[in-house]
């Protein structure tokens, strides 16, 4: 059982995926992670993040096993990865190492931008987890507050947005919905509410496999 999800960044679907794989007992990879460690990789060891040969070399050492989220979360480690992610060569090494953790039993859940259109095209299950601009900002803000920090609203609404572009308009495996994704747009959801939608989704899904 393969459950794929994709929308834009800060549209909730980290935390519905987590949620789903605790109820199911599956598997999760948050995909964002695997193009974040490679470009870590590529910070930490001085190199540029615009030479797609060194970078598909990073990407193919990446191991999933050790994917910290803590460690990764850094925004400025998530617009190097925006960066190498229009890489063709940089995809197919992810991809690779991606569909091969799709396929581990009883189940997984994988989240991103592209599962659903590219990694697991097959996946019985697709959600396309999205809300509005302003939403999502609103959300980064208020995380970032809660943490004690201080935040700029418009300097994070103005990130959203290009962060939106960057992953809509690449050539290679664009954000978008698969044709048979199941919309959910959480603007106006709370994450239990969301998690309830899913749930009818899967369970028609699993009793008719
Ligand atoms: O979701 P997260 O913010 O961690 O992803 C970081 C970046 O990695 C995204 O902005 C996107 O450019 C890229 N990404 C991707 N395909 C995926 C997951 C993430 O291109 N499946």
């Amino acid at each position: 059982m393969i459950i794929a999800i994709d929308g834009p960044a800060a549209a909730g679907k980290g935390t519905l995926s987590r949620q789903i794989a605790d109820a199911y007992g599956f598997h999760h990879l948050d995909t964002g992670l695997t193009y974040r460690a490679t470009a870590k990789a590529l910070l930490d060891a001085g190199l540029p993040l615009d030479d797609e040969a060194v970078a598909e070399k990073m990407a193919r050492e990446v191991e999933l096993a050790g994917l910290d989220r803590d460690i990764l979360s850094s925004h400025a480690i998530g617009e190097a990865a925006s960066k190498i992610a229009v890489m063709p060569a940089v995809r197919r090494a992810l991809v690779e190492a991606q569909r091969a953790f799709s396929l581990r039993e009883p189940g997984t859940v994988l989240d991103g931008r592209d599962i659903g259109t590219v990694v697991c095209p097959e996946a019985p299950v697709k959600l396309y987890v999205t809300a509005s601009a302003d939403v999502r900002a609103n959300r980064r803000y208020e995380e970032i507050l809660g943490k004690g920090q201080s935040a700029d609203y418009a300097e994070i609404f103005a990130d959203v947005r290009k962060r939106d572009e960057r992953d809509m308009g690449r050539a290679d495996s664009p954000l978008k919905p698969a044709e048979d994704a199941h919309l959910l747009d959480t603007s106006e959801m709370s994450i239990e509410a969301a998690f309830q939608a899913a749930k009818v989704i899967i369970d028609a899904a699993l009793k008719k496999k």
